[in-house]
């Protein structure tokens, strides 16, 4: 079966990526993109794709017999994600949902409730987790080598540019829909949920503002996690620093590669840090402190592009022979801890996060 995609949001920063991963993808078609904008005009006529102005219009088409789409990607602002997200379920259409899944955890609720009812799949677009850097975390936790985790660290800090945050893209910054916690933390916790379980309570301080928007740029949060692992985490998109999970790993083609480490994973047995990934351990049981770690090499990575393995992931969902992945639930938990940091940041108050 070759599937039929659609990309709502193509000429948009990440639209394009999907787009150029949709048009190089074999087991997948692309038949048509949705933009409002006057953006969507020469993107669509670049790749001689069909172009519709709304969501509406594509699946008035489509229930008209002009277009075939079994699949959607959302790249839209975060504000549209459950909007749009409902229109799809209602459909019947597939959908791959940009992070964040929802901009509150009420709306999300709202849109896995109408997947629940349709015949469609939710996956969401948290593609770290296809990324061979976190696959090969996830196995060296599962493998026990580290005995008993107890504590994480980690850093997300750059400098994003003032135009990013400007026209036509000023929904970066509108509060309640945009910052850095929506934007880029989202991913980090989203790692950090599906390594370590549910986070039970956070605690965030608000850094200083430097550009005078409403939304935060900076931030330090506690997290203690369901399973009893406790966690710190520093977040920043206004500092000169190389310490970004696409820094880290080199998986964004926009953003240079620094390899520099981002998370410290800490065990009673041994320690690694991100994304160097060579465990830290004593030669045997019996030393500690004052003897030698010694450490092991790290397993080789993938070199697939973590949105190609996202995007066949989505494929098999649409042709019913994988169950999401990174499911509108998974996402919904992470929604609820970020929704807690930003709580916390506006109360100064630690903050309980409930389950999905
Ligand atoms: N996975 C990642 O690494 C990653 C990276 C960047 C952005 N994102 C997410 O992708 C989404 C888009 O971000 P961006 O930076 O590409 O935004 P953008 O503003 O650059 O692009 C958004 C696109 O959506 C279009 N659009 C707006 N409203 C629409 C609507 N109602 N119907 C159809 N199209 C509409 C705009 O015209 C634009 O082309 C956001 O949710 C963001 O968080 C994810």
């Amino acid at each position: 079966m070759v599937v039929s995609l659609c990309i709502v949001g193509a000429p948009g920063a990440i639209g394009q990526r999907h787009t150029q991963h949709a048009l190089d993808e074999p087991r997948c078609v692309l038949t048509c993109v949705v933009d409002p904008t006057p953006a969507g005009e020469p993107f669509a006529a670049k790749h001689a794709l069909k172009l519709y102005s709304s969501l509406d219009d594509m699946l008035a088409a489509r229930e008209a017999g002009h277009v075939t789409v079994d699949g959607a990607v959302l790249a839209t602002p975060n504000a549209t994600h459950v909007p749009l997200g409902l229109q799809l379920m209602q459909a019947g259409v597939h959908a791959l949902i940009e992070k964040p899944f929802s901009t509150s955890v009420e709306s999300g609720r709202a849109l896995v409730a109408a997947e629940k009812r349709s015949t469609a799949k939710i996956v969401v677009g948290h593609h770290r987790r296809f990324n061979p850097y976190t696959i090969n975390t996830k196995k060296l936790l599962d493998s026990g080598r580290l005995g008993n985790v107890l504590a994480v660290q980690g850093t997300w800090a750059c400098l994003k540019p003032v135009s990013y945050y400007e026209p036509p893209t000023e929904w970066r910054r509108a509060r309640g829909t945009g910052g850095v916690v929506l934007m880029n933390l989202v991913h980090c916790l989203d790692l950090l949920l599906s390594w370590f379980g549910p986070v039970s309570r956070v605690f965030c301080e608000r850094g200083e503002s430097t550009r005078g928007h409403d939304v935060e740029e900076t931030g330090a949060c506690t997290l203690r996690f369901a399973s009893g692992v406790v966690g710190t985490f520093v977040f920043s998109d206004a500092v000169a620093a190389p310490y970004t999970f696409e820094g880290a790993t080199g998986e964004n083609p926009l953003m240079p590669h620094y390899g520099e480490p981002t998370y410290t994973v800490l065990g009673t047995a041994g320690s690694f840090s991100f994304p160097q990934l060579k465990l830290w351990h004593y030669a045997s049981p019996e030393h500690a402190w004052h003897d030698p770690l010694v450490q092991d090499e790290a397993a080789p990575v993938d070199a697939t592009p973590p949105f190609t393995l996202q995007l066949r992931h989505f494929l098999d969902v649409c042709e019913g022979r994988a169950e999401p992945q990174c499911s509108g639930e998974d996402a919904l938990g992470t929604i609820m801890t970020v929704e807690a940091v930003l709580k916390s940041m506006e109360t100064g108050q630690p903050v309980l996060v409930g389950t999905v």
